[in-house]
């Protein structure tokens, strides 16, 4: 198919005519704030500064559901649905199980979650099953990561946080508090983050009154991309192939030949931010010290030099993507995994901006330019070359 040419479409035909929706105000909402240009990043009135010190991951998800920080009893009691929460119906791990080891994590992670619908308790409202998902998608990842290496499913502990849990879940033996720490911080930071093209997904569909899982399903499938979530994942194939031969690895020269054939570095540019991204620059230091403590401090000397490339020869800074791959990596987390933790945190801002949609809904419905022929007399099929 060829690309459009849209070159003759004047401004006066077609006022609202915007490629990729940049700048278009499609929503209010309470759950977070982005200044592009300052790079500032708040979620319900607290900074993502603020939060990574002193929240966890569960105080964030109360705090973007509800949009005010949980008493300790509220925290407490969401501390225990989690828990509750956690364990997999029978047919949704035996997909897992015996799905094929080759299959993408994040689409095991679809059709999952989509599977969660079937079992759904009737009673739970939309909050409940924001909280059973939360909860779920973190087992959902683990046992695929290990059912597809062959190795036994490690059921959920009935005790600990999600990134606690999760840890256990995935490599079969309890993390220490520095690992713990390291991946609580990142759920944090990948929380939430405004309209991105995974929430926006998540509201069009809630917009439809369709229901909760269906909207989660379908951002999942959104933020599966490489333009999107996809691309921490690709950040470390990067990296990968670099190191595959260290002699001749060379980060700056590998950077501008991809720019010179006008391809993309993955992990840098952002449609909003046009500075650092604030979520980038707490990864960096956390990519710092733990690639220094596990011995890829490589990898993380390439990224700065990738980073410095980039800034000197496009003026483009790193995304959230980029920094977070390296950290994942020195967790001993295999590269194909990161975006489906990704999504085991941004469940949180779906979920609470598909109650914040349902609360105040108006169905999305915009108008394409249509650039195809023009009516045209029916020619029978014997006469069409
Ligand atoms: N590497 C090289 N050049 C880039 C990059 C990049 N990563 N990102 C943007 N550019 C260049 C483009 O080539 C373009 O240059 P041109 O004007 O000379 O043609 C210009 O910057 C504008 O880029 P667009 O792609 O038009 O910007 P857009 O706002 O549409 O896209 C996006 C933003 C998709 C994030 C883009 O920067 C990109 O593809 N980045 C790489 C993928 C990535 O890291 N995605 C994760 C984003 S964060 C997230 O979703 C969690």
């Amino acid at each position: 198919m060829s690309k459009h040419n849209l070159e003759n479409i004047t401004r006066d035909e077609y006022p609202y005519l915007n490629l990729g929706l940049e700048g278009i105000v499609a929503f209010s909402t309470t759950k977070s704030f982005i200044d592009g240009q300052k790079g500032e990043l708040v979620y319900s009135g607290y900074t993502i500064d603020t939060l990574a010190e002193y929240a966890t991951f569960e105080e964030v998800c109360f705090l973007l559901w509800n949009d005010r920080l949980p008493s300790k009893k509220e925290l407490d009691e969401l501390n225990s649905l989690l828990v509750h929460e956690r364990k997999l119906p029978k047919p949704v791990l035996d997909y897992i199980c015996t799905t094929e080891k080759h299959a993408e994590p994040m689409a095991v992670l679809r059709s999952s979650v989509s599977m969660l619908a079937d079992f759904t308790d009737p009673s739970l409202d939309d909050t409940g099953n924001a909280i059973v998902m939360t909860a779920k998608i973190p087992t959902i990842i683990a046992a695929f990561a290990r059912a597809r290496q062959g190795l036994d499913v490690v059921s959920p502990l009935d005790e600990g946080s999600t990134a606690y849990n999760f840890l256990y879940m995935l490599n079969g033996v309890r993390p220490g508090a520095e690992a713990e720490k390291t991946m609580d911080l990142c759920l944090i930071l990948h929380a939430e983050h405004g309209m991105n093209a995974s929430t926006f997904t998540c509201r069009a569909i809630a917009s439809t009154e369709s229901d909760i899982f269906s909207a989660v399903t379908g951002a999942v499938g959104s933020l599966k991309g490489p333009l999107h979530g996809g691309a921490n994942t690709a950040v470390m194939n990067m990296l990968l192939a670099l190191e595959s031969d260290l002699k001749t690895a060379d980060p700056v020269a590998f950077t501008k030949e991809k720019l010179e054939k006008r391809e993309k570095i993955m992990g840098f540019g952002h449609r909003v931010y046009k500075t650092f991204d604030p979520r980038a620059r707490l990864l960096r230091t956390m990519s710092k010290s733990l690639s220094e403590e596990t011995g890829h401090e490589i990898l993380y000397e390439w990224s700065e030099a990738i980073l410095k490339t980039m800034k000197e020869e496009k003026n483009i800074d790193p995304n959230v993507d980029f920094f977070s791959a390296t950290v994942y990596y020195s967790l001993g987390i295999q590269p194909d995994l990161y975006t489906a933790i990704f999504a085991m945190s941004r469940i949180s801002g779906w979920t609470a901006h598909y109650l914040e949609q349902m609360s105040n809904n108006r169905l999305v419905r915009p108008r394409a330019l249509y650039v195809g022929d023009k009516p045209k007399e029916w020619t029978e099929i014997s006469d069409r070359s």
